[in-house]
């Protein structure tokens, strides 16, 4: 897939994810195999405002790139002012949200508000991609409620006012993240438009990236939650993609391993306590399907530093190995009796 100049290869997508899609993880999920990376999203008036928390957010890695920065907001001026300090961020493509219902975000007009104003979406958009050397897209859901299909016509004019590709998560603004993605939104989208569509909602293993591919003809595949703790996940999808076999998950001490780089490397990244803070919630991912989950995340939620973190990873991997070994000894008698796995 093209977006302009910018080629996304394969066309794997991470999906931006407020608290998680950091320069970080998306430098690993990168290297796990995204041939684009999106950021979550950053408000254009604190870009404007030069808070240093947003600012921090915009920064990116060389090797992550192409990369997408995120924004929301719904003033025009703003957005324009705003493009500047993200282009020279590092952004590949400025990306602008109008799927967000998170209500500090709706009260402002923007993310999905701007869906319920289309006016205003394309005059926001229109002043993105006026003043942006690089492409500008949208992110959309399909709607604000069930049998609202403005949506389709609302992309066209988002397109005509220089949307690059739109990406769309298939359920409506109401629905929120409730019941399922419906895929049928994104094939209507390519249908209806010249530009690339990408599909999202609802992938959550490598298989279900070219089935969305067959099924809806979308250009690339979005995954957001899919890859919580699996930033491998999207080389398993290009390869599922290929129509090549899907390579297995690593094994839980690989897991546990790139966990704990994402923890070393975030906490380079920012302070200390703010890095073991947000991999709490990340470590909950890694072990997602490993024995003794519940166990060790009830013991990550106590951790306060970097090098706590490093013993309790490298105790777990410990004491998986013993159970390998002993699992082991079992399996040589007569039946195996292997299968404690948590979630
Ligand atoms: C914790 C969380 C944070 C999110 N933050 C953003 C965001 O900043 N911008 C955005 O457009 N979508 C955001 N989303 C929506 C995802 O990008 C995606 O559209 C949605 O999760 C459906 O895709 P999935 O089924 O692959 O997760 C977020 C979703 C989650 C679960």
């Amino acid at each position: 897939m093209r977006i302009g100049d910018v080629v996304v290869d394969p066309p794997l997508v991470l999906g931006p994810m407020a608290g998680t899609t950091n320069r970080v993880y998306r430098l690993l999920c990168r290297r796990g195999g995204a041939g684009l990376v999106y950021s979550e999203m950053v408000s254009i008036n604190a870009i404007v405002h030069d808070s240093d928390r947003t600012l921090r957010m915009l920064r990116t890695f060389e090797g992550e790139r192409p990369v997408s920065i995120q924004l929301f907001g719904s003033e025009p001026e703003i957005m324009a002012d705003a493009v500047s300090a993200v282009e020279e961020a590092g952004a590949d493509i400025i990306d602008i949200n109008m799927g967000c219902s998170v209500s500090k975000v709706r009260r402002n007009d923007a993310g999905v508000a701007l869906m319920g104003r289309p006016e205003r979406a394309a005059a926001v958009t229109a002043a993105a991609a006026s003043v942006s050397a690089v492409p500008v897209t949208v992110k959309i859901r399909a709607g604000l409620v069930a049998g609202d299909d403005g949506y389709v016509a609302l992309a066209r004019r988002l397109r005509d006012a220089g949307a690059a590709a739109v990406a769309i998560h298939a359920r409506t603004a109401s629905a929120g993240f409730g019941g399922w993605a419906d895929w049928r939104h994104i094939a209507r989208l390519v249908e209806a438009l010249d530009v690339p569509v990408i599909g999202n909602g609802d992938v959550a293993g490598p298989a279900d990236a070219p089935r969305m591919m067959r099924e809806t003809g979308c250009a690339a595949v979005m995954i957001a939650r899919g890859a919580w703790g699996r930033p491998w996940v999207f080389g398993q999808a290009a390869a599922a993609v290929r129509g090549e076999p899907i390579p297995p998950d690593p094994s839980p001490a690989q897991r546990l391993g790139i966990a704990l780089l994402h923890a070393q490397m975030l906490a380079r990244d920012c302070e200390e306590r703010i890095a073991i803070h947000e991999m709490r919630a990340q470590m909950h991912h890694y072990v997602r399907g490993l024995p003794n989950a519940r166990s060790f995340r009830g013991r990550v939620n106590r951790v306060s530093t970097l090098d706590d973190l490093r013993r309790l990873v490298e105790s777990h991997v410990a004491d998986l190995s013993a159970e390998d070994e002993a699992d082991g000894a079992v399996c040589e008698g007569t039946t195996c009796r292997r299968g404690r796995n948590e979630t």
